[in-house]
């Protein structure tokens, strides 16, 4: 019997599920299984789906059909819209948090306005926190944001040595700002992109390796969070003229940082405060009493297709040696995954925020 190291339940801050109208790639089932797979036992969701969650009637729908169907506890992003500022105040009874989004990618949620952003900062609730994908320049518009309205600011996956440095600069000076970080800007540079083709293509773009050192130097300090961005699509649609960027992380994040806590490149205690402490104090989201995942840490293993819990089947991390697979979930006192196989039905997580 390999050795089992206890952990508290992951928090997932960055999670695509896809529904409603992306059920081609990934839906709350599987999404939710390759969660706990992963070790995640509470997730949160993007609003960038089709219809996007942008209204009340959206985001009731979204969580009634959710419920029945989830193995781990979700929260619900609310998109900022520049058509839907108004229904912000009702949006928050029933969202995690906010989602701003300054720079392209996958959907067609996009805020680039100063009069959007300043209805976001009004009237979204200061109880819950906003949450920006915000790239290159744009970090400074958050930044600006935070300090105009003396408010948190949570940054998604930050990728660039200048961007992580303003952070530092900005927290430095005391601004409430804060920000996660993805694996596979951890582990992928650009030289990966190349031999990955457009399955090593996502929002941000794998960076050079200039950057990926200062995101490591970074760790300890001005980092709060690891987030998969888990942002599965379809080998077919990745195959296609037009192939959406995003790459899936749900299953392979905690053995990648896993693996890097026992190469010595961050210790235990920090990839916890990364992937469980910090992430639930800056969503303000619930404790799970009796709750932890057991972790093989002797077991090494080589990513593949097969493993998979994802809808989507693949992953950027193919044919990688990590060690770190989750052996057991423990959901509420209940074992939700045991050694590959789920022993809960589905509709034991729950819908929270
Ligand atoms: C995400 C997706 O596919 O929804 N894609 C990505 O490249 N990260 C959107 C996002 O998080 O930007
Ligand atoms: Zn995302």
């Amino acid at each position: 019997m390999p050795r089992l190291l206890k952990l508290p339940g992951l928090i997932d801050i960055h999670t695509h599920l896809r529904v409603p109208g992306g059920e081609q790639k990934e839906d709350f089932a599987t999404g939710t299984r390759a969660a706990i797979a992963g070790g995640f036992t509470t997730i949160l969701a993007m609003p960038n789906t089709t219809p996007p969650v942008v209204t009340p009637a959206t985001l009731a729908a979204t969580r009634r059909q959710a419920q029945p169907a989830i193995f781990c506890d979700v929260g619900f992003f609310v998109g900022a819209s520049p058509a839907h500022t108004a229904e912000l105040p009702a949006l928050a009874a029933a969202g995690v948090a906010l989602k701003i989004y300054l720079n392209d990618t996958f959907g067609p949620l996009r805020v680039d306005d100063l009069p959007t952003l300043h209805a976001c900062f009004r009237n979204w609730t200061r109880a819950k926190p906003i949450a920006m994908h915000a790239e290159g320049q744009s970090v400074a518009v958050g930044i600006g944001l935070a300090a105009a309205y003396r408010r948190p600011v949570h940054f998604c996956h930050i990728s660039r040595r200048d961007e992580i440095e303003l952070i530092a600069d900005a927290k430095a000076a005391g601004l409430p700002v804060t920000c996660e970080v993805t694996p596979h800007h951890l582990f992928l540079t650009d030289d990966d992109a190349a031999r990955l083709g457009t399955f090593g293509d996502m929002r941000p773009r794998l960076a050079s390796q200039s950057d990926v050192d200062a995101l490591w130097a970074h760790l300890n300090t001005t980092i709060d969070c690891i987030a998969t961005d888990h942002a599965p699509h379809t080998r077919a649609e990745k195959a296609s003229e037009t192939p959406p960027p995003g790459v899936p992380g749900l299953e392979t994040s905690l053995p990648l940082m896993f693996t890097a806590v026992k190469a010595g490149r961050l210790s235990l205690a920090r990839l916890i405060a990364l992937m469980a402490d910090n992430p639930r104090r800056i969503f303000g989201l619930p404790a799970q009493p009796d709750t932890f995942i057991e972790v093989d840490t002797d077991t090494s293993f080589t990513v593949s297709e097969k493993g998979l819990q994802t809808k989507c089947g693949w992953s950027p991390f193919l044919e990688r040696e990590l060690v770190g697979r989750v052996h057991r979930v423990v959901l509420r006192g209940a074992e939700i995954f045991v050694n590959g196989t789920f022993v809960a039905p589905p509709g034991c997580g729950r819908v929270i925020g």
